[in-house]
């Protein structure tokens, strides 16, 4: 089926001089209770700063219609990347110092949405909304042993509600958890809500530093949904890269090293049978399975591999983790050609040549394109979800899917600030 025979659901388009306009002060139209502005602020596991999405909103709560109106990425400054990645790699640290960080990382947050306002010259009182999912520096989305599930995202609401002036929505995972779920992805519902079809299944696929799935068969409900993280997207990659470029390259631009490397069969087999790997959904990841331990223990255990060869190896883990899941855990239950047709890539990795490459071979059965394809750009998906998923929240609509996270209900996620 041709590009042409779907309807994209988010368009992309700029702010109306009306909307652009300060409210009076008493005065609210029915034309702003039609339609919303929303920033949503993402920060994923990769550490690369804030993304940051001003969207429009309009039509049904439970079903709206989307624009994006501007994106923007802001990168964190590098003494405060040194620390998070340090904290989100287990390394020591203590209250003063977390408390400090949630300050500092809350400020890089409320810029960043005063930043995406100003790309746009909208002022920011003129959000309803904005969202935020914070940075992560722990995540358990199950207990193991003795130690209990949690999760924890810094970047303080109350300052990005001070700094811009508008009530926040933030910390989504935590509702979830208490609720017995993973805590994660919590994309899917965004995902159904923008990509679902009548006549077409399709796999969501986000490469952030983790990568996810989120599957809706054609004319999926809710409940048909799901998704899992499948492993690594990224983390490793950059892991590799950083180690041996000194942390003067954050990441492989392209796939360029990894493609003339060869990959370490040994390695490939010792990775893929990672208890993270095998398990079955539902089932979510982070740094504690795939950061700094991970790469120590299994990338450089042994001096005389190769840059190339150890940066091809952790393309063909990402590729051969995601294509194995999707092969024992998604066509079982919808199969490809009659319940799924396409995989939608979205998040950095969209940008890693070899990787999508690798995909394309190793799931011929899917039809491979970009979220950018569906009015969604790689770079901006997950950020635009938050702006969608605070909206639910500031409603009382639950923004979890239980089938996804493994949660017992759904609810609505995070806190509110108001400004
Ligand atoms: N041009 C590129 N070539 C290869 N990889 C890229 C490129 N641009 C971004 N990336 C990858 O994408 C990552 C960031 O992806 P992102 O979706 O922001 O992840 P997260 O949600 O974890 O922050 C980078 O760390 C890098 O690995
Ligand atoms: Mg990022």
């Amino acid at each position: 089926m041709g590009r042409l025979d779907r309807k994209p659901k988010i368009r992309l388009g700029r702010a109306t001089r009306r909307e652009r306009a300060v409210p009076r002060v008493g005065t609210t139209t029915k034309r702003t209770e039609e339609r919303r502005l929303a920033v949503g602020l993402m920060a994923g596991t990769s550490l690369d700063g804030v993304d940051a999405a001003l969207i429009r909103l309009a039509g049904a709560l439970e079903r709206p219609r989307v624009k994006l109106l501007k994106f923007i990425t802001t990168a964190y400054p590098e003494e405060l990347h040194e620390r998070l990645l340090h904290i989100a790699g287990g390394g020591a640290t203590n209250a003063a110092e977390m408390s400090e960080l949630n300050f500092r990382v809350g400020e890089a947050f409320g810029r960043a949405a005063l930043l995406v306002c100003r790309n746009a010259r909208l002022k920011p009182e003129r959000l309803a909304v904005i969202g935020s999912h914070g940075q992560t520096v722990f995540h358990q989305g199950s207990a193991t042993g003795r130690i209990r599930a949690s999760t924890l995202q810094i970047g303080e609401p109350a300052l990005i509600a001070r700094i811009a002036g508008v009530p926040v929505v933030a910390d989504f995972r935590t509702a979830d958890v208490a609720a017995g779920g993973e805590g994660a992805p919590l994309v899917p519902i965004v995902d159904y809500l923008l990509l679902s079809n009548d006549r077409q299944g399709t796999v969501a696929l986000n490469l952030g530093g983790i990568a996810n799935v989120t599957v809706i068969p054609p004319r999926a409900r809710g409940a048909d949904v799901f998704g899992f993280d499948t492993g690594p997207g990224n983390m490793v990659m950059d892991a590799v890269v950083r180690h041996f470029t000194g942390g003067k390259e954050p990441y492989d631009a392209d796939g360029r090293t990894a493609a003339r490397g060869q990959v370490i069969e040994p390695l490939l087999r010792r990775c893929l049978a990672h208890p993270f790997v095998r398990r079955r959904p539902p089932k979510s990841a982070g740094r504690e399975q795939f950061g700094r331990d991970f790469v120590t223990q299994y990338f450089l255990a042994r001096p005389d591999w190769r840059y190339e060869d150890l940066l091809r190896t952790a393309v063909e883990l990402t590729a051969c983790s995601i294509a194995k899941a999707i092969r024992q855990s998604v066509f079982p239950r919808y199969a490809p050609d009659r319940k799924l047709h396409h995989l939608v890539i979205s998040g950095g990795g969209a940008h890693n040549r070899l990787l999508v490459d690798r995909l394309r071979e190793l799931l011929p059965e899917l039809n491979l394109e970009f979220s950018d394809d569906y009015g969604l750009p790689v770079d901006a998906k997950e950020a635009i979800a938050f702006a969608i998923l605070a909206e639910r929240t500031l409603h009382g609509l639950s923004g979890n899917l239980p089938s996804v996270t493994g949660a017992r209900k759904a609810v609505p996620l995070g806190k509110l600030v108001q400004s």
